[in-house]
Order: C-alpha cells, then structure tokens, then sequence
C-alpha cells in the first residue's frame, strides 16, 4: 500500500474522540469456503487471517478504534461443531497475537457475555487484555458472544438504580458495561447483506454505512483504504444543517 497517509481527519470525519472508530461486521466466511469447495472451517480460518491484515492496516488509516464482530451471540444458533470450531479459532487467534499486539501498541479488549464461553478462551482473554492494556497506536476490541440488545438491556437493568435519570448517564452505563461502548464512526459490513444484526445498535447512532458484496476472507487492507476514503467524503451533519 503506497499511499495510506492520504487519509486524513477532515471536518466531515471528525471523530468522537482521538481519532475514527470502524466497526466491521465480517460477514460471507462461510460462502467464501462453499464456493471454493472447502467446509466452512477454512473460510472462518481465512478470516481470521483477513483480521490480521486489517488490524496492522488500521493505525496508519487514522483508524483510533476498531471493533470487530467476531461472534454473535445469535450465532449460537449453529451447528455446535461450527461454533466449537469458532471458539477454537479465537482462543489459538488470542494465543498467537498477543505479543504481536503489545509490538505493534494494540490495546486488546473484548465486548460481549463471557459467561458462557470455554474457561480457557475466558482466560486467554483476560491474559491478552492484561497484556496489552499499555497499548496506544490502536484500541483492538473484538466482540465475542455480543448482542447489542442484550448490552443496552443489561445497562438499562442497572440503570433502574442510579439517581441521575439521564441519556448521558445511561450511556456512561453502557460504557462500563462489559469492554465499554464508543460511538461508532464508520461501519462496515462485507459479504452483500446490509442489516446491523444487533452488533453496537446504540453506538451507531450517528454512523456512516459501507456495505461490500465482497466476502470477508477477500477483503483488503486497500479495501478498508477505499471505504475511509469514502466516508470522507460524507457529509455527517448529525442532525444539524450541512455546511454552506
Ligand atoms: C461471518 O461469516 C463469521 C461469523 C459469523 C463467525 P459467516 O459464517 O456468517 O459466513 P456466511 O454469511 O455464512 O457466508
Ligand atoms: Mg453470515
């Protein structure tokens, strides 16, 4: 990639705060490895190498934060061979790229119930969180067994306490609320769909929308360039009137 540094914050892609947050929906593994033929293991496998190549594309994008949707908590709904074999992935992915992160000043964290996922994938995500807890470059935050539904319920649960009944109050909630929320600048799902499916409802509020027919395994860190280089170009008024 020549020319990465072309990106820069402009007035339209101001972000919330320290640099733009991208969240990627990472869909179309499973079509990726039907169609070459292969089980759907080798398309989550290639995607997960896909995640590698975007995450050390991401810092010098201007991209602060970056959340990916690792697993859904609706994807329980599949096969438990699939979905062991998933887990599988992201715990041998947590292993493996820890001291790359803490080398590279990836902040790693994870959003998401982990209470029902392997005691050893809890473990590795607490180790990888501890580890990399100093990084500044990047905030890696990949969402694992996360339903936005779920997320604000939780919030809302524990708001039901609190003195001060405000929006801003309940949003610090969800902040705190298992690995934090962040206003979503830039979402981006590949693989053709073009739904949320219950990934950062709330931190999408002002977002901007890329959806790629690309599948995810076949999505480059040229591709993340094109999109930002898109919402560039967006106009993000968040509700007020455009700029004469
Ligand atoms: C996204 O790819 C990865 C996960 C949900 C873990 P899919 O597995 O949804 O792939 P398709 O949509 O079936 O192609
Ligand atoms: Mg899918």
């Amino acid at each position: 990639m020549s020319s990465l540094t072309s990106i820069e914050a402009g007035s339209n892609t101001r972000p919330n705060s320290g640099g733009i947050h991208v969240a990627i929906i990472s869909d179309g593994n499973g079509r990726w490895a039907t169609a070459k033929g292969l089980p759907r293991s080798a398309g989550h496998r290639a995607g997960a190498e896909t995640a590698r190549e975007i995450i050390e594309a991401a810092p010098s994008l201007g991209i602060h934060t970056l959340t990916l949707f690792a697993l859904s908590s609706a994807n329980w709904q599949r096969p438990t061979q699939e979905i062991a074999g998933i887990l599988r992935l992201l715990h041998e992915y947590l292993l493996t790229e820890t001291s790359h992160c803490m080398e590279e000043g990836v902040r790693l964290t994870v959003i998401g119930r982990r209470d029902r996922l392997p005691i050893n994938l809890r473990q590795a995500i607490g180790d990888a969180e501890a580890a990399t807890a100093g990084g500044k470059r990047l905030h890696l935050r990949l969402a694992i067994d996360y339903s936005a539904r779920e997320a604000i319920y939780q919030a809302a649960c524990r708001f039901y306490k609190v003195t001060e009944l405000s929006c801003e109050a309940f949003g610090k909630i969800l902040v705190d609320f298992r690995g934090g929320s962040t206003d979503v600048d830039l979402m981006i799902r590949t693989g053709g769909e073009q739904r949320l499916s219950d990934f950062l409802l709330w931190e999408c509020a002002f977002a901007e929308f890329v959806f790629l027919e690309k599948r995810w395994p076949d999505f480059t860190a040229s591709d993340l360039h094109m999109a930002m280089q898109e919402f560039t170009k967006r106009e993000r008024t968040r509700g007020t009137l455009p700029a004469a």
